[in-house]
């Protein structure tokens, strides 16, 4: 099977600070992807340039094998640790904001039946994440986790090929964050998705992932941090039923990865 994705010598530098070198991964549609690293370790900014909001500084990205296109394309979508939606707007008006923009991109309205199949089609997304009966409060009236799902239902509203999910479960209480592992599995499912995750939490990895990427330094100098950048030093493939490592992973130096995580 052809990757759907695949980054290629990809290298993300600030001016003289290197943050990520020479990235080279495929990733399978319909993987999900867990990414797990240390703070700073460039997992947003990885995040960032396959959601072509940032062009590589070396190397290119393929999307069906296609160079991406430097811009944020409808095949992406993305979910951030903290709330993206507009707190002036109720649900259904955030959502529906989302497909006057991407219908109507002037003017950023719909009217009309244009307008009335823009509100069945968000109130039927927003069911789709749990806020059927959420549709006219405000996110300030919402829990985080309420928050959450309202800007999941955002991001799936373009019918993402890939979603982008950048810890967005980081600032949910545990009983919370397990409703949304349910709905997000549910959702990877429905929506045939193909996720990359970025999470602190390694069981979160384990338990969500098809596969868990970490991104770390291979090499340091001490005298200059910026100088070497992170990239992919374990790659695990998980089996999809039980999600457990498949068999022992090695790495190039021959090095178990799955003692190492
Ligand atoms: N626009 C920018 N200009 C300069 N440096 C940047 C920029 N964006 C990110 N960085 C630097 O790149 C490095 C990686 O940042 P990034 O946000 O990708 O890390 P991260 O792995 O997501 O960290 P965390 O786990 O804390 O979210 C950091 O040292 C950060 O300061
Ligand atoms: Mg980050």
């Amino acid at each position: 099977m052809s990757a759907l994705l695949s980054l290629r010598g990809v290298w993300v530098e600030y001016g003289d600070k290197v943050v990520l070198e020479k990235v080279d991964l495929d990733v399978e549609a319909g993987s999900f992807v867990s990414i797990v690293g240390p703070s700073g370790a460039g997992k947003s900014s990885f995040l960032r340039v396959i959601l072509g909001q940032e062009v590589p500084t070396r190397g290119s990205i393929l999307l069906d094998g296609v160079p991406l296109a430097p811009e944020c394309g409808p095949d992406r979508g993305v979910v951030f640790q903290r709330y993206s939606v507009f707190p002036h707007l109720t649900a259904l008006r955030n959502v529906v904001f989302g497909l006057e923009c991407e219908k109507a991109p002037l003017a950023a309205r719909l009217f009309g039946s244009a307008r009335r199949a823009a509100e069945e089609e968000a109130a039927a997304m927003l069911k789709a994440v749990g806020l059927g009966d959420s549709l006219h409060l405000y996110p300030a009236q919402m829990s985080g986790g309420m928050q959450q799902r309202l800007a999941i239902a955002q991001a799936l509203l373009k019918r993402p090929r890939i979603l982008l999910l950048d810890e967005p479960f980081g600032a949910l209480d545990p009983g919370i964050r397990a409703d949304m592992h349910a709905l997000i599995r549910q959702l990877w499912s429905d929506y045939a998705l193909t996720i990359i995750m970025v999470t602190h939490d390694i069981r979160e990895a384990f338990s969500l992932g098809t596969r868990v990427l970490a991104l770390d330094k291979r090499r340091h100098d001490p005298h200059a941090p910026h100088r070497y950048g992170a990239t992919a030093v374990y790659d695990l493939q998980l089996d999809r039923k039980d999600r457990k490592p498949l068999g022992i992973t090695v790495d190039n130096k021959g090095n178990k990865l799955e003692a190492a995580l």
